[in-house]
């Protein structure tokens, strides 16, 4: 049943929700009938999601939550539950950041960071929002990973790793909660034009500053040159990710995983097929690193 037919709204909290993707699905999800909760650290990003609700009378509020806080978290939660809703009907653990630098030259803070806030806090807010969907025997939890949590390029390892974690807990997840009919999907979305790269130059901007006078030089003109490459002309937008995530919420049952992005579903596609050291050679030859040996 579409959420808008029932008498009691289906209940979502989005992560990350005052911007891109999380923003994007906040608001289709309550066009659509779902009562949202929009969470986000930015009051300023905030009020402009609750201007946005009132003008367009949509079932959306907005929370202040930081994910890799366990205060901020437990008091998002009892607001939640002090605005009647003790027990969600979906969780989508959306918030999440990008550091790039290669391993050798990342700095520990930096990497943990990276895995705080894509993978410990989708397990933080998880484990606190289970209890009761379990209780009731119903839900789901939606995990955004990436194509970066299938395939890796350079520069993109502390990213990459945190998305291939979060898909190797998601899939634990998914087993471990099907004997209390949750559901836990993941979704892999391929690049969509948002704010997240500007954070991303701006969270590695010493590593960018210090790219010319480093030994990994080459591998950062590379990845630079793969990833405009990538990028250019890339005609996705945020919306396009969130009907996923709308379908992945709606049907039953849903998919494991959801690829988002043409370009993502060819990627995925050539990482099964390929071998190892083929796909290697297609990312040394993508980033002009395979002719980089002398030059380093
Ligand atoms: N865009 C893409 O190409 C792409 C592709 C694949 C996967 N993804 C994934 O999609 C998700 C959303 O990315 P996006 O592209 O929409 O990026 P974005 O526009 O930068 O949005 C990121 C969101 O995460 C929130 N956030 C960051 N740190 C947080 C924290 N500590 N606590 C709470 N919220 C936090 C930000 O809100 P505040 O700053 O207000 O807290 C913001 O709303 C991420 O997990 C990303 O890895 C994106």
């Amino acid at each position: 049943m579409n959420a808008s037919q029932s008498t009691n709204p289906q209940t979502a909290l989005v992560t990350g929700a005052t911007s891109g993707l999380g923003r994007a699905t906040a608001i289709l999800l309550a066009e659509n009938g779902w009562r949202v909760f929009a969470a986000g650290r930015s009051a300023e990003r905030r009020r402009s999601i609750d201007d946005l609700a009132r003008l367009r009378g949509l079932p959306l509020e907005t929370l202040e939550m930081d994910v890799t806080s366990d205060d901020s978290v437990e008091r998002a939660f009892q607001e939640i539950e002090r605005r009647g809703v003790r027990a969600l009907d979906a969780v989508v653990n959306n918030a999440g950041i990008a550091i790039a630098a290669p391993i050798e030259e990342v700095r520990y803070e930096d990497l943990q960071k990276q895995f705080e806030t894509n993978v410990f806090s989708v397990v933080r807010v998880s484990q606190r929002a289970l209890p009761a969907m379990r209780e009731r025997r119903r839900g789901r939890i939606v995990n955004m990973s990436s194509i970066a949590g299938k395939v890796t390029m350079p520069i993109l390892g502390p990213y990459s790793g945190s998305k291939f974690a979060l898909e190797a807990i998601s899939d634990a997840m998914r087993i471990e909660l099907h004997p209390f009919g949750i559901h836990v999907v993941i979704i892999e979305p391929g690049y969509i034009r948002t704010d997240m790269e500007r954070a991303a130059q701006d969270l590695s901007s010493a590593y960018v500053a210090g790219a010319e006078r480093s030994p990994y030089h080459v591998v950062y003109e590379g990845f630079r040159r793969a990833w405009d490459e990538t990028t250019r002309g890339s005609k996705d937008v945020p919306v396009g990710c969130a009907r996923v995530i709308l379908r992945a919420l709606t049907e039953t049952p849903p998919r494991p995983r959801y690829v988002v992005t043409r370009r993502a579903k060819l990627t995925a596609f050539l990482r099964r097929i390929l071998s190892d050291r083929a796909f290697d050679r297609s990312i040394l030859r993508a980033t002009g690193l395979d002719r980089a040996g002398e030059k380093t």
